[in-house]
């Protein structure tokens, strides 16, 4: 693999293979890290990532139950769900999958999880501590790319990083953990004028916008890295990211591929935010 690439592949399996041990250890303590996982309708591309979030569990040591709802389920079934869950020892994460259909409230939803098993770090409270700097859950894909970067040594206190996205799980929270870190930070989005304005000035660029390719070579600094978040299918139906890799490898110092990049950490981080929920329990 060309060495500026960031192998997010040999990341997640360094981390997973950590974890194992980690679940070995709790598993003598007698804690059984299990999650709990809500699948509502029959969308593609929600059932391929529950049941890759399934293997990863097994993988590791993890228990996971999958409760897979009819697509007009009504809330107040879920609701129940989660409170039964909520209230059940044995569970340590609840994952709901979104998108949710349309006549349930995922806000709603979100808010019924209890905080303490909101390995997603999806719920209001969570997203709180986070900004006043407390512990709380962080969402998989941007803790993920925080363990990426110091996998892959990438300094980032003083340096300038630039978030072009604004999603709540991924652009928002990913600028806020870089603050944390003492980066400075600039977010940049649809409405944001002159986009490459802002991106040739970044030591670290993130791009989360769902793109294809949009990001070219004029586009980046010498020498910044790249997080490709993006997870795109191109005209011919090739997996592309936000970035055109590509074109801009030969002007970075690292960039994530796409796929093999950020995508095998998000589950990864998932992972480790049920171990974390399980330790707690523990405590
Ligand atoms: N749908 C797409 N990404 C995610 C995620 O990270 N968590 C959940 N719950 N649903 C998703």
């Amino acid at each position: 693999m060309n060495t500026k690439l960031i192998d997010g592949k040999e990341i997640a399996k360094k981390k997973r293979s950590e974890m194992k041990s980690r679940v070995v250890e709790l598993k003598r303590l007698g804690v059984q890290p299990h999650l709990a996982v809500i699948l509502v309708g029959e969308d593609p591309a929600s059932k391929t990532y529950v049941k890759n979030k399934e293997k990863a569990c097994q993988e590791i040591g993890i228990l996971s139950n999958v409760f897979h709802y009819e697509t007009d389920t009504d809330e107040r079934t879920i609701l129940q769900k989660i409170e039964q869950l909520n209230s059940d020892p044995a569970i340590h994460g609840i994952l709901v999958q979104l998108p949710l259909p349309e006549h349930i409230d995922a806000k709603k939803i979100i808010r019924a999880i209890d905080p303490k098993k909101d390995v997603d770090g999806f719920h209001p409270i969570n997203i709180g501590k986070r900004i006043l700097g407390e512990k709380s859950f962080i969402p998989c894909t941007p803790l993920g790319i925080i363990v990426m970067l110091e996998e892959a040594g990438v300094s980032i206190s003083g340096k300038h990083a630039v978030v072009v996205g604004r999603s709540n799980i991924v652009g928002k929270p990913i600028g806020q953990l870089l603050l944390d870190k003492d980066a400075t930070v600039t977010y940049c989005h649809s409405k944001t004028k002159n986009l490459k304005e802002y991106t040739v000035q970044a030591d670290i660029l993130i791009v989360a916008v769902g793109k294809s390719r949009l990001i070219k070579a004029d586009d980046v600094k010498e020498g910044a890295v790249v997080i490709d978040v993006g997870m795109n299918r191109d005209e011919n139906g090739k997996l592309c990211g936000d970035v055109d890799t590509l074109e801009v490898l030969p002007k970075v110092s690292r960039i994530t591929p796409v796929p093999g990049g950020v995508g095998p950490m998000t589950i990864t981080m998932l992972l480790a935010n049920t171990i974390e929920a399980a330790k707690t329990v523990h405590k």
